[in-house]
């Protein structure tokens, strides 16, 4: 089995911010050595606090790189003890990471007209790293919608990404009413061209997304989550049986064709 090694760096914060009532901004500055433009999107770094007396660091996507800051972000909410104390850190604080881990670069925007990125909650983190990457760097088109219970759980894009979003609440305090997929399953039909559609948020929602990608033959990866020990293929607490066997999503994954996906085996 090949198994990644681990290379534990520290890294100073640079911006710790609450953007939401439990949401967390996080900018970090890795410092000469590591090279943010090595992170593709869809990969995560582990992370844990310098003072942690947890034995497991925690996963976090990287949301977004500054090339020419060398840093690189995540957005994180706040559910337990490491996020907990990950919230307490300030500006000049420094924090322990290693990554980037997962797969990466699997995925070729060329062959479509647009691709489309589908956010539910703080799924949304990989996806606007995805953005910037299609748009930026392989000047291609992308759409991005973002859907959450209500307002309060909103984050606020236009300070992030600097193109238009659509949003869906479940209860419409903003945006559309409803669930994102809802809104997603009215646009499809709507699409010009082939579109290539990429989801991360909870479970339910991205088997959803799937559902409606496969009615309407469009092609769709997800970027699937598990509570991981190790993150670097040791522990095997990340398998997960698709169609193509027994895989790690912290290293066969986090992205994978929505098409190898048995949803009911994924707990
Ligand atoms: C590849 C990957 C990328 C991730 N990216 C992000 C991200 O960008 N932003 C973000 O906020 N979170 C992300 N997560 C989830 C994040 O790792 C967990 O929220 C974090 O581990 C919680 O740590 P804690 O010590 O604060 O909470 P804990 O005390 O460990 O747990 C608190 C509660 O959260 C649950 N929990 C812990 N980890 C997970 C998990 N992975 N999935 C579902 N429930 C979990 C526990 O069962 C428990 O109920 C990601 C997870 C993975 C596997
Ligand atoms: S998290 Fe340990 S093998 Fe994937």
């Amino acid at each position: 089995m090949e198994e990644a090694k681990i290379n534990v760096l520290t890294a100073e914060i640079v911006k710790n911010e609450q953007i939401t009532k439990d949401t967390w901004q996080m900018t970090l500055d890795p410092g000469f050595d590591f090279d943010v433009t090595n992170i593709s999107p869809g990969q995560f770094v582990c992370l844990q606090p310098l003072a942690s007396d947890s034995v497991m660091a925690r996963p976090f996507s990287v949301s977004m790189i500054s090339t020419f800051n060398c840093t690189f972000d995540i957005l994180y909410r706040t559910v337990g003890k490491n996020t907990l104390q990950m919230r307490q850190l300030v500006k000049g604080q420094s924090i322990k990471f290693w990554g980037p881990l997962g797969n990466s670069e699997i995925i070729d925007p060329s062959p479509y007209e647009e691709v489309w990125l589908i956010g539910g909650g703080i799924g949304i983190a990989p996806l606007l790293f995805f953005e910037k990457v299609i748009t930026e760097y392989q000047d291609h088109r992308a759409r991005v919608f973002y859907g959450g219970k209500d307002i309060n759980e909103m984050m606020n894009l236009d300070l992030i990404t600097p193109e238009p979003v659509e949003i869906a609440t479940e209860d419409g305090t903003l945006g559309f009413k409803g669930f994102i997929t809802d809104l997603f399953s009215e646009r499809i039909i709507m699409r010009l061209g082939k579109i290539l559609v990429i989801t991360c948020g909870p479970s339910p929602m991205m088997k959803k997304v799937a559902e409606i990608c496969e009615q309407n033959n469009v092609d769709c990866y997800v970027i699937l989550e598990k509570i991981m020990a190790c993150g670097i293929c040791v522990c095997l607490g990340c398998s997960i049986k698709t169609t193509q066997g027994m895989k790690r999503i912290c290293h066969d994954g986090p992205i994978f064709n929505a098409k190898e996906v048995i949803w009911n085996e994924l707990g």
